[in-house]
């Protein structure tokens, strides 16, 4: 078959770990006999060089024409790149939350899973750990909330003051359940929402229309938690959680909390979906722009990333399948980048570890 995937590369690391996962996706079309027709679309910082915008109407219209986008990451180091001396709404991240936007992707979705090989990378103990480790998605809403309320800083009686507003609708809220809970039904059928019910007329709304859609899913076990219970569990007890359904700013927040429990957040994926089987795949860490262009970076999040297109926007099952069991192959075989290295082990740059997931597919 054939398909069309856009390609942000973006800034940071982004091209080099893009550049290993398109190796993969070409290894892939080649095996199963697919071809995947590329179209380089710009984002971020590369965006604003090219046109002074984060995010141009030619790449929404551009991406609009895709089956599916793959995304390295965005943004730079906010003490010394010049993108940071420009207003909020034109520097690299104000574009990732516009095209969010633009495209409508309000569900993300973010693995967090524990490779057996890496436990020792786990912060965790081990009896905390358990035998089985633990696997988990954060359904995070992406397109509300905080980040899209009003927003505003002024003086206000000669005090400098900044106001965020924090508005959710019931259908913003039950379109995203509707999703935690059908990506439950495939796994072990629990779902916790995270709010602050006790605090939060919003988390009151997101308490009440998620039961309404848990009726709807009788087999799927249904509890609510605060958002600062759930920071804790997380490191407590992570292996109790299924699916962790949550609003956009707590989503942010306890998706990066529970990547470090699996020791390395260069390993994991992510996907912002619409209404339709369209995407935005993006690996869940950000730029790391103190180790760009140095061939060190950890690639496995973007193919993870790329093999998670192919599965929820591409319908490509059993080619997500084969690249998340090389990307367990050559984890069995002890290569490692830096990041996930330990003794004994082999250490590899960024292209060797695409290289090796390639040489793991064929
Ligand atoms: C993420 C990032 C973004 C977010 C930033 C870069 C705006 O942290 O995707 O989690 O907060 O959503
Ligand atoms: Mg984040």
């Amino acid at each position: 078959m054939e398909f069309k995937i856009g390609l942000i590369h973006g800034d940071g690391i982004g091209p080099e770990i893009v550049n290993e996962a398109q190796k993969v996706l070409d290894a892939v079309s080649e095996r199963y006999g697919h071809t995947f027709n590329y179209s380089k679309l710009l984002l971020g910082g590369a965006s604003i060089d090219a046109t002074g915008y984060p995010l141009t109407e030619e790449t929404i219209a551009e991406a609009k024409t895709c089956d599916a986008v793959l995304m390295g990451s965005i943004g730079g180091d906010a003490k010394t790149s010049p993108w940071y001396q420009l207003e909020p709404s034109r520097r690299p991240e104000a574009g990732l939350l516009a095209i969010r936007k633009a495209l409508n992707l309000f569900a993300n979705l973010r693995p967090a899973y524990l490779y057996n090989e890496l436990r020792a990378a786990c912060p965790l103990r081990d009896e905390i750990i358990g035998e089985q480790g633990f696997d988990m998605i954060i359904v995070r809403e992406l397109t509300g909330g905080l980040y899209f309320g009003e927003r505003e800083t002024k003086v206000v009686d000669g005090v400098q003051t900044a106001v965020d507003s924090l508005s959710y609708n019931e259908n913003e809220i039950r379109r995203i359940a509707k999703q935690a809970f059908e990506i439950a039904m495939k796994r072990r059928k629990k779902v916790t929402e995270v709010d602050k019910a006790n605090v939060l007329d919003s988390s009151r709304l997101w308490r009440k229309i998620t039961a309404e859609v848990a009726a709807e899913y009788p087999e799927v076990t249904y509890e609510n938690m605060l958002v600062d219970n759930c920071a804790m569990q997380l490191v407590r007890d992570p292996k109790q959680f299924d699916v962790i359904l949550t609003e956009n700013m707590f989503g942010d927040i306890l998706s990066d909390e529970a990547s470090m429990v699996t020791g390395s957040i260069g390993m994991l994926s992510s996907a912002s979906l619409n209404e339709s089987s369209f995407g935005l795949y993006e690996p869940s860490h950000g730029s790391a722009p103190d180790i760009a262009g140095m061939n060190i970076a950890n690639p496995i999040a973007t193919i993870l990333s790329a093999a998670m297109m192919l599965r929820y926007s591409l319908n490509l099952t059993k080619e997500a399948d084969a690249i998340e069991a090389a990307v367990q192959q050559v984890l069995t075989d002890g290569y490692r980048t830096g990041d996930i290295y330990s003794d004994g082990m082999k250490k590899c740059t960024t292209s060797e570890m695409g290289d090796a997931i390639v040489g793991a597919l064929k």
